[in-house]
């Protein structure tokens, strides 16, 4: 995988999630120690979204940040899109399933209009992309002026002391729960192959500037190795 650039890439991300959908709900928990879901209850309060207002849910998978939104607020209109549908094909099964509008959709072609959503979130997404200007270039474009996107990643483990027993995790923790849970080694031997290459969040903050948004800021949880971005479309 480590290889793989571009196109290559991108179906190598969409096949891995069509393998492990049935059981990434779980992993998730397991390997977060139970934290994520707290994680996107922050990303949903951080769009500041109006109540019944329109959200796309970017790289929704199983539709965790899509959930947890319509959690806050159940009027809300929340799209989920994914180019993986054997993860949506879980997600439509979660008790309320059918209330998230499921789109297939590669997040660096998306099949909305411009202005159209009140705020974008993906949770997941953007260490995965195979072009991160497109992808920012593709969420300004579908917000409203003034609307806000929010997003949620792993982040390469900082300089600290926790450094040696994070690349530990990294290392072996992940890639041997991914064994037992999931039966997917190599998928959860991606994930921190991807986690170490990413941006920082700094760099990540300064991408999202760059792109034209304002407002960018970003906090860091789990000993820094997980992060949430945050910033507007200008009015
Ligand atoms: C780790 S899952 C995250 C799911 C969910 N957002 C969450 O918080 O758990 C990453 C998702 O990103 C999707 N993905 C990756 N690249 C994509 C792209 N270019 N367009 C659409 N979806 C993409 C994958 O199919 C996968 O379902």
């Amino acid at each position: 995988m480590a290889m793989l650039q571009g196109k290559e890439r991108a179906a190598y991300v969409q096949n891995m999630f069509d393998r492990i959908a049935a059981r990434y709900d779980l992993m998730n928990r397991v390997m977060t120690f139970g934290q994520d879901q707290r994680w996107r209850r922050f990303v949903i309060r951080q769009t500041q979204l109006p109540t019944g207002g329109s959200l796309l849910d970017l790289a929704t998978g199983t539709g965790d940040i899509a959930f947890a939104a319509l959690h806050a607020d159940p009027s809300a209109r929340v799209i989920g899109a994914d180019f993986s549908v054997g993860m949506m094909l879980v997600g439509q099964k979660r008790p309320n399933g059918s209330v998230v509008r499921w789109s297939g959709a590669d997040a660096l072609n998306l099949p909305f209009p411009s202005d159209s959503f009140d705020a974008v979130t993906a949770g997941y997404l953007m260490r995965n992309v195979i072009d991160i200007p497109r992808a920012f270039a593709e969420q300004m474009r579908v917000l409203k002026p003034g609307g806000r996107l929010v997003l949620l990643d792993t982040a390469p483990p900082p300089d600290n002391l926790l450094r040696p027993f994070i690349l530990l995790y990294l290392k072996y923790g992940i890639p041997t729960l991914g064994r037992l849970i999931s039966g997917n080694p190599d998928a959860y031997q991606y994930l921190p192959e991807s986690t170490q290459k990413f941006k920082t969040p700094e760099e990540l903050a300064a991408l999202m500037r760059a792109a034209g948004f304002v407002d960018v800021a970003y906090k860091t949880f789990m000993f820094g190795t997980t992060a949430v971005h945050w910033g507007a479309k200008p009015r």
